[in-house]
């Protein structure tokens, strides 16, 4: 049985009064939780994470990770950086920096393997436009992504892989997938992790993100393939982001 994932993705949002605020407010109320539970949060703070996060249930993490070691990369940040500051998750190839920083699937295949190559766990991101789902391609947009980290990991390094399916028309926009849509493809990911490895496939957590919230997060995690949640601005809110490990 898988344990569920809960990881709040605070996107470029927080400072150092608010994250107080809110780390407290979560780590106060959290009790012994159930789930896996963490916040990737923006780089400046994973000091603060640090300090606040030691020895409580909650683990942290980064939002992206440079494919280089070290050099000449202004403004980029490496797995060994992250992990220096004891993170444990690092998002890669969020469909915002796809679309904002043109990450390939390649990249994003590579970003997992640094990462992991770091010790950090990878949490992968994945997932269709609007356009894509209404013109039937989701299946082939989903299925190209994860064939790039596929082809990238091998079966040791995928079982040590989170993967997050997040349909981009749902990310900030309310409209959740249901349950049955997110399902369908949660079981199409873990059909292709199969076929890399039959044990990868039963171990790897695959996540669900777009507008998960208190009021449909149980529903969602009761899906047999939807072993957790990425969760944008319900994770900027102590209560709610509660509200969403407690139902897992
Ligand atoms: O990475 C999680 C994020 O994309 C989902 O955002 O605000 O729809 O929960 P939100």
């Amino acid at each position: 049985m898988r344990r569920k994932l809960i990881a709040g993705n605070w996107k470029m949002n927080g400072s150092l009064a608010a994250n107080a605020v809110l780390l407290n407010g979560i780590k106060g109320e959290l009790g012994q939780p159930t789930c896996t539970v963490t916040v990737c949060v923006p780089a400046p703070y994973l000091a603060q994470c640090r300090a606040e996060l030691a020895g409580s249930p909650v683990a942290w993490g980064g939002q992206d990770v440079s494919i280089h070691d070290s050099g000449a990369y202004t403004g980029e940040i490496s797995g060994g950086m992250l992990a220096d500051f004891g993170a444990r998750y690092v998002i890669v190839g969020h469909s915002e920096r796809r679309t904002y920083h043109g990450e390939t699937n390649e990249l994003v295949a590579q970003k997992a393997l640094c990462a992991l190559r770091a010790g950090l766990v990878p949490i992968v991101c994945v997932g269709e436009s609007l356009a894509e789902r209404e013109s039937n391609q989701t299946a082939a947009v989903v299925g190209a992504q994860i064939d790039a980290v596929l082809t990238r990991l091998d079966p040791k390094d995928l079982a040590k892989t989170v993967i997050a399916y997040e349909p981009v028309w749902a990310i900030g926009t309310g409209k959740t997938a249901t349950p049955q849509m997110a399902q369908d493809v949660h079981a199409m990911l873990r059909a292709k992790l199969a076929e890399k490895s039959a044990e990868a496939a039963e171990l790897v957590q695959i996540l669900y993100g777009g507008s998960m919230k208190p009021d449909n997060a149980k529903e969602l995690l009761a899906m047999p393939d939807i072993d957790g949640g990425l969760i944008g601005g319900a994770s900027l809110k102590a209560a709610d982001f509660l509200a969403i490990v407690r139902a897992a």
